[in-house]
């Protein structure tokens, strides 16, 4: 199956992501893209061998990188930390085929603005006994897709939002490959 990885930050996720499907039969990463030309995931990708895009908020929502998906005949494209809302038509062209990692246990403390530390801080304001991450299919409406996965940790002795956010994101870097994997080797299984 032909991955493509949507990042908008540094990357560890989609470096994860490379890293675990480089040594995954079935599976092969063939474009990372981002919307910002000085994300480190783009670096990242350069370093493991894997084609890089920047493309805009507009190639976005005019269908230019759905058709340049199509013509790489991408077949699930796995968001890390990417912050575009994905078009309607783009989600009913991968239908049921993209999916999403969220840091926090859906659907607490998601939906607009609801990103990174963003997250972190509102969970530790709210004094949360527990924290986690959420990999989910991605439809127009964004963090309401259908919960595939959640990864908790007790969160009650830690001191910041930085000590949560760190937390969180090895739990992400060890389940969304996995999680990831299974969901598309999955599909693979089910067409035949
Ligand atoms: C992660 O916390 C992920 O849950 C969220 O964005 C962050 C991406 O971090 N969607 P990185 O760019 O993969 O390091």
């Amino acid at each position: 199956m032909r991955v493509a990885i949507l990042a908008s930050g540094s990357g560890s996720n989609a470096a994860a992501l490379m890293n675990h499907f480089s040594n995954t039969e079935g599976i092969d990463v063939v474009l990372v893209g981002s919307n910002r030309s000085s994300a480190g995931v783009l670096e990242k990708a350069n370093q493991a061998g894997v084609a890089s895009l920047h493309f805009s908020r507009e190639e976005l929502g005019s269908g230019e990188l759905l058709k340049k998906l199509e013509t790489l005949k991408v077949d699930w494209v796995l968001l890390a930390g990417f912050l575009l809302k994905i078009p309607k038509e783009f989600c009913r062209a991968f239908e049921n085929k993209i999916l999403n990692i969220h840091p926090s246990l859906l659907p607490k403390f998601g939906g607009e603005g609801m990103y990174g530390m963003h997250v972190h801080r509102a969970v530790f304001e709210a004094e949360e006994k527990e924290s986690g991450m959420t990999i989910h299919y991605v439809n127009e409406r964004y963090d309401e897709g259908a919960i595939v996965f959640q990864g908790r940790i007790d969160v009650s002795e830690l001191k910041s939002a930085e000590e949560i956010a760190s937390e969180v994101l090895k739990l992400e870097h060890e389940y969304y490959p996995r999680v990831a994997r299974e969901i598309i080797l999955d599909s693979e299984r089910n067409i035949k």
